[in-house]
């Protein structure tokens, strides 16, 4: 009973969680390309404040678009904020966190074969971590790097590969990813709060009370949403990279996501470019061949098939001690109400027909989940064998 019901809190929150970070990076995306597309207006519009205009057509409708170089002439009535896309994604994030690797630290968070941890020192590690990451960045961002563009990105981007590194020596391989993950939305969020938001309201009381507003915080506050664009695309990849064991579950997994979010945020400045009339086909080809590069790199080493062919019934024994209280319809294992991705494995024929998934699960060492079934090694290379025949 409590695993449904914390299946359906999953669920809820992953859900929302999925909806939220649309809407933020939606939202996100559409003023980068808005800023980046604002043509010089015509002079009576110059006269006014504006800085640049732009035209648009959407649902069956043209839209007129202005910014203002700083202060329009009058206040609106109805100014819109766009915050709360940012707020939601993180909270709901934390939320399924929460759900997900704190309340079921023994299943997801904690790897005994890495680093024997209680539920207890593994979520202050992971909180611990969070902050620290976000501290890192903070002062980072305020010291004189900022200036520095390419400095910045280069310390920021080793922290992250570093972390990548230090966590897959503590946590699961799946943990050691989201972890990365989650301080990027945190850092992307923090930047919203801590950054963009005082800016912004330090614009609008300095304009309220009749001041010249300081242009300065709005530069800052434009430095950070620079950053949050190039984390989205890398973000974007770590998130759904627990789909795929052959990334996270990788032998070098931090070098891994350190390559594809490289390459992810190289494509993301071609975009940036592209929408400054910069068109430079180039970085998409370069990134396209880089990542053919990953792909073969990432090739898995081929099965030394020479010994002894693995009987159907040997799987078949191992896979009901190691995998089939968890993939059943019914299983035993505690903390589990359904066969997990849906995939039984109590029959010859439910082996078969995973034959394939079963190979890069057990593979990458992903499965049996945090070995929760004390697998062997022995048991792990027939199964491999027999999966890749
Ligand atoms: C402790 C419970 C548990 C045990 C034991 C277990 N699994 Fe899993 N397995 C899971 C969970 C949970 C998922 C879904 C994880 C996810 O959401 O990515 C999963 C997913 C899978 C997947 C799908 C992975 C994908 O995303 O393509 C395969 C294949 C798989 N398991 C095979 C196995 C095999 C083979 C064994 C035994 C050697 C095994 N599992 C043992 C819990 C378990």
């Amino acid at each position: 009973m409590e695993a449904y019901l914390v299946d359906w809190l999953n669920l809820f929150f992953r859900w929302f969680h999925v909806i939220a970070g649309v809407a933020w990076i939606g939202a996100s995306f559409y003023f980068v390309w808005l800023d980046l597309n604002l043509k010089t207006p015509p002079q009576w519009k110059k006269d006014k404040g504006i800085k640049g205009d732009l035209w648009a057509i959407h649902g069956g409708g043209i839209y007129e678009v202005a910014k203002y170089e700083l202060e329009p002439q009058s206040m609106p009535e109805k100014l819109h904020w766009f915050k709360w896309e940012a707020y939601t994604t993180w909270l709901t994030g934390f939320a399924l966190l929460c759900i997900m690797y704190y309340w079921g630290a023994d299943q997801y968070l904690i790897d005994p074969t890495k680093m024997l941890l209680t539920q207890f020192e593994a979520i202050a590690i992971s909180l611990g971590f969070l902050v620290g990451g976000f501290v890192f960045y903070e002062l980072l961002v305020k010291s004189p790097l900022q200036y520095s563009p390419k400095l910045f990105g280069a310390i920021l981007f080793a922290g992250l590969v570093f972390s990548a590194y230090a966590l897959g020596e503590i946590f699961s391989d799946r943990a050691a990813y989201l972890h990365v993950g989650a301080l990027i939305g945190t850092i992307m969020a923090g930047n919203v709060f801590f950054g963009i938001m005082p800016a912004q309201r330090e614009l609008v009381r300095a304009i309220e009370a009749g001041e010249k507003p300081d242009a300065r915080p709005a530069q800052f506050a434009k430095l950070r949403s620079t950053h949050n664009n190039y984390f989205t695309l890398p973000l974007i990849f770590i998130m759904i990279s627990n789909h795929y064991p052959m990334t996270y579950g990788h032998e070098h997994a931090w070098l891994i996501l350190a390559l594809i979010s490289f390459n992810a945020a190289f494509v993301r400045h071609y975009f940036n470019l592209k929408h400054q009339g910069q068109n430079k086909p180039w970085i998409l080809v370069a990134g396209l061949v880089f990542l053919f590069g990953i792909i073969g790199y990432m090739l898995p080493k081929p099965v030394d098939m020479t010994d002894e062919l693995i009987a159907d019934n040997q799987v078949l024994e191992i896979s009901k001690q190691r995998c089939a209280s968890c993939h059943a319809a019914k299983p035993t294992q505690v903390g589990f109400a359904a066969a997990p991705g849906g995939i039984m494995l109590e029959t010859l024929d439910e082996l078969l027909v995973n034959k394939p998934r079963i190979l890069q699960a057990v593979q990458s060492n992903y499965m049996p989940l945090a070995n929760m079934t004390n697998m062997t090694e022995d048991e792990r290379t027939k199964m491999i064998r027999w999966a890749s025949e």
